[in-house]
């Protein structure tokens, strides 16, 4: 059926104008200013709100083993909870471990998803070895649709690679011309680190900070700037959090490194006086890089008005507090890393960001849709509010107001980071390929009607 969005006001990284759109065949066949419906169409008056392309999360984590368990999440209740929210296309990251082959994993990570996701999908092939049969394994997955790796230079022993590996990645990446996604973090500073503060007594979430400082993460970018350029590979940073780390990428772009960075709606939000919260509160906000001093978040801000920073995503990887963050109630090091907010990402990013002034409407829509879309091979199919693009669409409600909280949210998860925040404005219509799947905060959509979204690699 095809459904008419009648005088939204459509907003991407260059225009904003009022129009209608029809969507016809999961695609938008037409855009103008006064469209006739066609017979049978569901008719969506828009008027008052903002049309968006639907939003992309470029980094989430659904099907996760992790430090001895499994994040909460499946694609089933993710993305119902990423729809709710407005991201319509996640990229997840598929992280065997280093006793897993890639192409196995690669399957594995799949299975999760088909049938079952309501939102399209696609996935960041995790290299955590590099020995004689992951290249032949790696060219197999990009032939099947994978443009990017991702990489770990931090979780020694599990998913962290060494720079023997880090180089053949690289260069293999360069060749097949792959963009390279990287965590950022020295992992032996860590481990060191974290030996000394357990031997000091020091046991509580707030020393996962005091083991990870800024120095460990602008360590990582340096490390991965320095072989990006010698390989020529594209690199993207994921989850950049400080100012430290965001120099390093900068001076190594100034002299001709290619590289993207990613920031998080956690880092922009939250500092890290949440994870000094007595009553083993602070657990909750344990992630990896950790939450930083408040200063950091005006520089993040900044980076993204200014365009240093391309892109923002949620890591979503959500851990219980009752059951599954009591893992490190004695060790730090043993508290499952995580915030989940995927469900949370583009109020957020609306009511902190646009409602304050901090970024503009054109900055939102690019760093939450249409950069993620260009940077990963999905432009202009997603990312884009144009005809022939598929009809991803969220219409969204600038005068709505509410709260944050667990008792509504539909991440799978029992504990919100963000219980009680305010927001203000919300999609109140959501679309995948034509389809309504969510509406004033509830999911209507289908399950299984989530795509792969094959991709061809484009950073040659
Ligand atoms: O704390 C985090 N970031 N957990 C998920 C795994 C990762 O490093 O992305
Ligand atoms: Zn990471
Ligand atoms: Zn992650």
């Amino acid at each position: 059926m095809a459904l008419l969005i009648k005088n939204g006001e459509i907003v991407t990284p260059s225009q904003r104008y009022v129009a209608d759109i029809l969507c016809d065949n999961e695609v938008i066949a037409r855009i103008d200013r006064r469209i006739s419906p066609p017979p049978g169409a569901e008719i969506i008056d828009a008027k008052g709100k903002f049309v968006f392309p639907g939003f992309i999360d470029p980094h989430v984590h659904i099907y996760l083993p992790f430090m001895g368990t499994f994040s909460k999440d499946t694609y089933t209740t993710g993305s119902q909870a990423a729809l709710v929210g407005g991201t319509t296309t996640l990229i997840e990251m598929c992280c065997p471990s280093r006793k897993d082959d890639a192409l196995q994993s690669f399957e594995l990570w799949m299975k999760q998803a088909v049938g079952k996701s309501a939102c399209d999908f696609s996935f960041h092939m995790g290299v955590t070895k590099f020995d004689d049969s992951t290249a032949e394994q790696l060219r197999e997955i990009v032939r099947r649709g994978i443009s990017s790796f991702k990489i770990f230079l931090a979780y020694k022993g599990a998913f962290g690679v060494d720079d023997a590996e880090l180089y053949r990645t690289l260069k293999l990446a360069r060749e097949l011309g792959v963009i390279v996604t990287a965590h950022c973090e020295n992992e032996t500073l860590v481990a060191e680190r974290q030996k000394e503060l357990l031997a000091a007594g020091k046991t509580d979430p707030a020393q996962h900070h005091e083991s990870r400082p800024p120095a460990v993460e602008a360590e990582g970018v340096h490390h991965l700037m320095t072989f990006a350029e010698l390989t020529g590979a594209a690199t993207y940073i994921v989850h950049l959090s400080c100012k430290e780390a965001l120099d390093q990428a900068i001076v190594a772009r100034q002299r001709g490194v290619r590289v993207t960075v990613e920031t998080l709606i956690q880092y922009l939000t939250l500092d890290k006086s949440y994870a000094e919260k007595p009553r083993f509160e602070g657990a909750k906000y344990v992630m990896s890089p950790p939450l930083r001093d408040r200063a950091n978040q005006a520089v993040l801000w900044n980076g993204l008005r200014d365009g240093l920073i391309q892109t923002v995503a949620t890591d979503h990887a959500p851990f219980d507090f009752k059951s599954q963050k009591p893992m490190g109630k004695d060790d730090f090091t043993k508290i499952p890393n995580g915030i989940p907010s995927l469900e949370e990402r583009i109020n957020l990013l609306y009511t902190y960001g646009v409602k304050t002034g901090k970024i503009d409407l054109h900055t939102f829509v690019n760093v939450a849709s249409t950069q993620v879309a260009r940077t990963f091979d999905l432009f202009p199919r997603k990312g884009a509010i144009q005809p022939g693009a598929d009809a991803d669409l969220v219409v969204f409600d600038p005068n709505y107001r509410g709260k944050i909280s667990v008792r509504t949210q539909h991440m799978n998860v029992d504990y919100s980071a963000f219980e009680g925040w305010k927001i203000e404005g919300r999609p109140s219509l959501v679309t995948v390929r034509g389809q309504v799947a969510a509406r004033d905060g509830k999911f209507v959509g289908q399950l299984g009607h989530g795509k792969f979204l094959p991709r061809r690699p484009s950073h040659f």
